[in-house]
């Protein structure tokens, strides 16, 4: 045994690693975090799991369809392990739901950790060697798992910044408070360290990550989420701050404010409605009605006009007829979104709402999204072509998927665009011109620095 210890520490610089990630930008980050832990033990990061002597599967569950993809993958994972003897974990939102049963489901794998416990990857590698799985879903608050600050590359200019975790909300459709735990508050002064060390290395626009932002600090004696806001907005480096996910009724007045006031702060909030029908709002627990949420998202309008609004919605949520879904598209109608994220209604686990009766047939469901998803896309095509003849500003961060010979960024209101420009111009904010508006993005023309702080 004792050898074997010995033989895989020595071999620990070359060992190749691999994460596969489903879910949410917290996912994605937590991905991330994870990555450059095992980097820091000398193991190199490859992007195929074929390659890989170590697969990290990071799971979402928030619909059954993510569910799907993660066992799907971990049946090929099976043939790769029995082939070449890969070690195989498990972390995120599937392993918390799970905990030990998931071995009776997968009994091949060799660790997993709940989103609480990413920190500790590299023992659960260690230990894996040992033969010794590792598993860990234990919920302690505000841990470790959110003080570990990912690497980032020499040219980066975004990065994210985990402020809270956990959620207290319990719409009845989530799974996300049992498999994140309640909500809980990261310090603010670790918070702006780790914010003003990003804007000393290069970094020019942050987005801080929390299943319901607006809540940070509700519970604790540190500052508030506005507060913070304007704490990052003095610091100096960074260029852009960002912020999701937002709850409406969390949305309070000094938060629609800030986008009046800080400067730094994007034209942009990611604010999902679910439903237009109050009714339906109120089965799912969600504490707003629809003319609540109309009526802050006109006060946004105000503070800052071309505010952009995106979202997220259920269709098919039980008990939803044509009249409630009907409410749902006035909403849609009314507001003029920007982008929706729409997904048709998939009961969870744990939830209230899946054993709440009235349940949806999914072809009408489907019926519906389709209709929603519509109605949307000629929208957001309208609101994109209205950009035609503006100028915009643009943080460069790539070259565009479809051409070599363009780059790619985004506006402060978050919408891609692609123009021709130097490489020079990659990860710098610029100045272009919009002349066309896509459904998906923005053509930009006449590209031209701007070093100068955005107003
Ligand atoms: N914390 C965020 C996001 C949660 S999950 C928030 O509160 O907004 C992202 C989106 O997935 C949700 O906004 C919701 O639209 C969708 N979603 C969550 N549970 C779902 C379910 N059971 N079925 C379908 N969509 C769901
Ligand atoms: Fe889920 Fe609601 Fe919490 Fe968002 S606010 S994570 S939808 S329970
Ligand atoms: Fe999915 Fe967990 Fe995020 S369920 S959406 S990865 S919080």
């Amino acid at each position: 045994m004792v050898i074997v210890v010995l033989i895989a520490d020595c071999f620990m610089d070359d060992m190749k690693f691999c994460i596969e990630n489903f879910g949410c930008q917290m996912n994605e980050h937590d991905m991330d975090k994870m990555a450059s832990l095992l980097a820091g033990e000398g193991m190199q990061r490859v992007e195929d799991a074929k390659k890989a002597d170590i697969v990290i599967v990071n799971t979402c569950c928030i619909r059954e369809k993510a569910e799907q993809k993660f066992y799907s993958l971990m049946g090929r994972l099976r043939d790769a392990k029995e082939k070449k003897g890969t070690i195989i974990g498990v972390t995120g939102c599937i392993a918390q739901m799970e905990k030990e049963d998931i071995l009776q489901r997968l009994p091949f794998i060799d660790f997993s950790l709940g989103p609480s416990n990413i920190h500790k990857i590299k023992k659960a590698i260690d230990q894996a060697m040992r033969d010794e799985p590792l598993l860990d879903f234990s919920e302690n608050g505000c841990n470790e798992s959110l003080l570990i600050r990912p690497g980032y590359g020499q040219d980066s200019v975004k990065a994210y910044v985990t402020i809270m975790k956990g959620c207290n909300n319990f719409c009845t459709y989530c799974v996300v408070p049992y498999v994140r735990g309640r909500e809980s508050s990261r310090d603010s002064r670790d918070i702006l360290q780790e914010v003003a060390a990003l804007g000393g290395r290069g970094i020019k626009e942050v987005t801080l990550l929390g299943q319901n932002v607006n809540s940070y600090n509700n519970a604790r004696d540190d500052i508030s989420f506005p507060e913070l806001l304007e704490k990052i907005n003095a610091i100096d480096g960074i260029e852009r701050i960002r912020f999701v996910t937002s709850h409406p009724r969390d949305l309070s007045p000094e938060l629609i404010g800030c986008f009046g006031r800080l400067e730094k702060l994007c034209e942009h909030i990611h604010l999902p409605f679910q439903s237009g029908s109050d009714r339906i709002l109120k089965l799912m627990n969600r504490g707003y009605s629809a003319a609540e949420y109309i009526a802050k998202v006109e006060a946004l309008r105000d503070r800052r006009s071309g505010i952009a609004v995106t979202a997220d919605c259920i269709v098919g949520f039980p008990g939803e007829d044509e009249e409630d879904f009907g409410k749902t598209m006035d909403l849609i109608e009314r507001i003029q979104f920007d982008g929706i994220f729409s997904f048709a209604f998939s009961p969870r686990k744990l939830t209230a709402a899946s054993t709440m009766p009235g349940k949806v047939p999914p072809a009408k469901a489907f019926e519906r999204l389709h209709r929603l998803q519509k109605l949307q896309r000629e929208i957001t095509l309208s609101r994109n072509k209205a950009m035609e003849g503006r100028t915009a500003e643009v943080l460069t961060e790539g070259v565009s998927k479809n051409s070599n010979e363009e780059l790619t960024g985004r506006t402060r209101t978050n919408k891609i665009v692609n123009f021709r420009g130097p490489l020079a111009m990659m990860n710098r904010i610029v100045e272009v011109a919009i002349v066309k508006g896509y459904a998906n993005s923005l053509k930009g023309e006449g590209a031209k620095l701007k070093e100068v702080q955005a107003c």
